[in-house]
């Protein structure tokens, strides 16, 4: 047991898995950059308000989940539990908005919600994600899912699919909401259950028990309720995945965590995760920042769950991320032989090429396997008699060649011997 643990729920990723973290997390990224989306740097943490209005004050992610304390100065302020309020806060506070529509961004790090930590559920969790804001158009929408699919593509994974529905907007879902009730309230449903019926009854259809499922199973559904602005949008997004070749599924009875939803919804559903199975999901949100103060435009994005992505790879059983290894090792003995490499590893290195050094002054046997366990192709070995004469000896780690080389040459030489491959 060491003194200090990380806190509860939090995957740490080091060499040499932390490369295909970083892989997942490059591949989602590209995919957005090669559609056009923007780097935004955000906080870490914003005011807590920002998160209960804009995520909603009745959603599990802000009653139960959220990282909230007051900073020293007596603000209440909040670690974030997801990107898109921030990024809207972002917009609306610089006036990207006042230009060319749509806002177009992207963002990747750290988000925190304190729920029950188990495999693929963290309270610390990593996402790349993309907002499109200010333009109201399902082939921007259509254009968001394909950038995500994409994404999972570009790594060599398959055992996914994507889900799809529409959640209305604020014509058409009071009065399903209201259709929905009444038909909940005329069911034998236990106190619970009846209370989130009040609440939230979009929830109630998700529900996992058999037998609420059983009760619930000719409940009215959105999809069939929406206004025709609403439907022609519908219609339009999924005509235009099937030209981008986008296969998805409906889902009628999805549910997301968050309340600003409107129309199109969608996750992406890997099936060799288990009960953590969502690796991503978004939509749209056309209320949202209106409700945070801006003007009325509405938008669409994404999260993707980079943890569980990587899980997704592993389970799928493909390579990614390939630890970067030195492609020269450095092996001084004595001081000043230190000195001369040091200084030859440093140029080696402004020269693009990854190359390390034995320290520690251990002998010429463990630098020398030490050489052969950095997996590097060439060491370049360097002793006091050798300092005298002005040659270093250059071995090829994978053949067994040694060669003499002149140290005022050394630089050159290496550089030669790996672009000849
Ligand atoms: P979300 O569905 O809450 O959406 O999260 C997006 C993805 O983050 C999930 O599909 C999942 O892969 C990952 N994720 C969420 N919670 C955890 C957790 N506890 N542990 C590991 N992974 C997790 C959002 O956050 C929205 N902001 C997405 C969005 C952007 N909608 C519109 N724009």
């Amino acid at each position: 047991m060491s003194t200090f643990n990380a806190p509860k729920g939090i995957p740490e990723y080091f060499p040499p898995s932390s490369a295909g973290f970083l892989a997942v997390r490059d591949a989602l990224t590209d995919s957005a950059r090669r559609a056009g989306y923007g780097y935004i740097e955000l906080p870490i943490f914003e005011d807590t308000a920002l998160f209960a209005r804009g995520v909603g004050e009745s959603t599990d992610v802000v009653t139960k989940e959220m990282y909230t304390f007051d900073d020293r100065g007596g603000r209440s302020v909040t670690l974030r539990p997801e990107g898109t309020a921030g990024v809207i806060r972002s917009v609306i506070e610089h006036g990207l908005d006042r230009g060319q529509l749509p806002v177009k961004l992207y963002y990747t790090g750290p988000f925190f919600r304190y729920e029950r930590p188990q495999a693929g559920r963290y309270r610390q969790l990593q996402q790349v994600g993309i907002e499109a804001i200010g333009v109201d158009d399902p082939a921007l929408d259509a254009e968001v899912i394909a950038v995500a699919d994409q994404g999972f593509r570009s790594l060599g994974l398959t055992g996914y699919r994507v889900e799809l529905t529409s959640l209305g907007d604020q014509d058409c879902r009071p009065a399903y909401r209201a259709k929905l009730q009444e038909f909940l309230s005329a069911l034998p449903l236990d106190e619970q259950t009846r209370h989130r019926a009040e609440i939230n009854p979009l929830r109630v259809l998700d529900d996992k028990r058999a037998e609420v499922r059983a009760l619930v199973e000719d409940a009215p559904l959105m999809v069939n309720h929406l206004c025709e602005r609403c439907a022609q949008h519908y219609a339009s997004l999924k005509a235009t995945l099937e030209d981008l070749g986008v296969k998805y599924t409906e889902n009628p009875r999805m549910v997301r965590g968050l309340d600003y939803y409107t129309k199109t919804t969608f996750e992406f559903v890997h099936d060799g995760l288990g009960a953590q199975s969502g690796i991503g999901g978004g939509g749209r949100y056309d209320g949202l920042m209106a409700e945070l103060g801006g003007q009325e435009l509405g938008g669409i994005g994404f999260g993707l769950g980079v943890d569980r992505t990587l899980l997704a790879a592993e389970v799928e059983g493909i390579p990614i991320g390939e630890a970067a290894r030195c492609e020269v090792y450095c092996v001084p003995i004595g001081a000043a032989a230190k000195r001369r490499l040091a200084a030859i590893a440093g140029r080696l290195r402004a020269s693009g090429r990854r190359v390390d050094l034995a320290y520690g002054d251990r002998g010429l046997k463990g630098a020398m396997k030490a050489a052969d366990r950095s997996g590097a192709r060439l060491a370049l070995v360097l002793g006091d008699r050798d300092l005298e004469s002005g040659t270093a000896a250059l071995k090829n780690l994978e053949t067994g060649d040694q060669s003499t080389v002149s140290l005022d040459a050394a630089v050159e030489e290496v550089l030669r011997v790996l672009n000849d491959g």
